[in-house]
């Protein structure tokens, strides 16, 4: 629904650049060509590292992340580690009982969808203010399943204040000349990615650590996470 508008691409016959012929509900990707990045180098949407370069691409962002597969994830293959799947499980796994709250009664067979633009975002006015914030679901901290990675997560002190969408939503997309757009791909821009493709990273965004070079910031990342990529949480020791 939201994506229509907040992505770019070409309808199917190439005459316009949004989608013709979509109806809210119907599935967006059979109406519209979406311009994608390819995760080799910069094209002038996308960095190469797939983050957004320009605004309107919120959806295609968001689609290559976590939340937008936190239904399936557990729906499919699921083996039962967290225990049995409940309609309290939902209010943090699927949109409609993460909107409706606790208690609301929501099951299995009321939802459709992951946590999409609504549960974060109002649809009718109040864009600018969240309608669910990170800690409404994360609320133990990044983890909820493992609750012991939490310790060490944020190595900034308490004075920084930092918050989990400045690193996980870095801001990555230029509007009005300003990086001011935030990555809708949930997780970090490592520094190593600044140094290939010009991406800001997480640890160099805003107001933070802007007057440290790469090989720092790169260096500094690795003494507190470790080197290489994100450990997904399924095969994580
Ligand atoms: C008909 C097109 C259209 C649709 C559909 C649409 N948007 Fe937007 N939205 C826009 C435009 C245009 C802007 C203005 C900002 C810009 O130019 O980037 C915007 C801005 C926003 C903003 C930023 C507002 C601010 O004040 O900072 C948010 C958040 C947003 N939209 C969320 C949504 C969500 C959530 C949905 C689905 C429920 C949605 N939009 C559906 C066109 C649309
Ligand atoms: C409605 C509940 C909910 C809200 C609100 C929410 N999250 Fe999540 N988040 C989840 C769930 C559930 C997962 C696990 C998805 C999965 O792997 O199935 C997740 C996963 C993630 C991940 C891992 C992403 C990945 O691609 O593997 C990050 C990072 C994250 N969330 C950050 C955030 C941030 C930042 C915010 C606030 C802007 C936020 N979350 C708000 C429920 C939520
Ligand atoms: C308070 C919010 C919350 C509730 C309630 C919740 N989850 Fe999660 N779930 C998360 C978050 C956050 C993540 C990603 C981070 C992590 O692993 O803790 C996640 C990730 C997952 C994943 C995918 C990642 C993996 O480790 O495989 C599965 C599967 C999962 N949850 C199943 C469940 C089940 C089953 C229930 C109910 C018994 C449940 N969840 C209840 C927040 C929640
Ligand atoms: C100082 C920056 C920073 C802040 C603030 C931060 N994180 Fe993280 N987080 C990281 C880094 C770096 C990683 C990747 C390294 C790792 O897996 O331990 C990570 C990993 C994660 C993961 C699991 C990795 C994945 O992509 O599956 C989740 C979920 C997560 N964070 C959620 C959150 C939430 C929710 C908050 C706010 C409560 C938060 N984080 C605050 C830096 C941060
Ligand atoms: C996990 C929560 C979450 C989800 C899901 C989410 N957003 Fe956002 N969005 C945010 C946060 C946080 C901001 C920054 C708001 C702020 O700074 O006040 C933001 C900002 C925006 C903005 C303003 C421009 C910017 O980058 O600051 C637009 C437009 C937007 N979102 C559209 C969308 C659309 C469209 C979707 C679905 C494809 C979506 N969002 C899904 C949390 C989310």
């Amino acid at each position: 629904m939201c994506g229509q508008c907040h992505t770019r691409g070409k309808s199917k016959d190439g005459n316009f650049f949004f989608p013709v012929s979509y109806k809210p509900g119907k599935n967006l990707e059979d109406h519209f060509d979406e311009i994608k990045p390819d995760y080799i180098q910069n094209s002038s949407h996308w960095w190469g590292n797939g983050r957004e370069r320009k605004r309107h691409q919120e959806y295609f962002a968001w689609k290559q992340g976590g939340h937008a597969n936190s239904l399936k994830s557990f729906t499919e293959g699921y083996d039962g580690k967290y225990g049995e799947l409940t309609n309290d499980c939902l209010v943090c796994h699927a949109a409609t009982a993460a909107m409706k709250g606790k208690g609301a009664g929501v099951g299995l067979g009321d939802v459709e969808h992951g946590i999409t633009c609504a549960v974060c975002h109002y649809s009718h006015g109040d864009l600018d203010e969240p309608r669910l914030g990170c800690d409404s679901c994360h609320s133990k901290g990044a983890y909820f399943h493992h609750p012991t990675r939490n310790e060490g997560h944020i190595p900034c002190p308490s004075s920084a204040n930092v918050q989990c969408v400045n690193c996980h939503m870095p801001l990555t997309g230029k509007n009005g000349g300003e990086y001011a757009l935030h990555s809708h791909t949930p997780g970090i821009v490592q520094p190593k990615d600044t140094a290939e493709f010009g991406v800001p990273s997480s640890c160099a965004n805003g107001e933070c650590h802007q007057d440290r070079d790469v090989e720092w910031l790169q260096g500094t990342y690795e003494v507190h996470y470790g080197v290489g990529d994100v450990v997904p949480p399924e095969t994580a020791s």
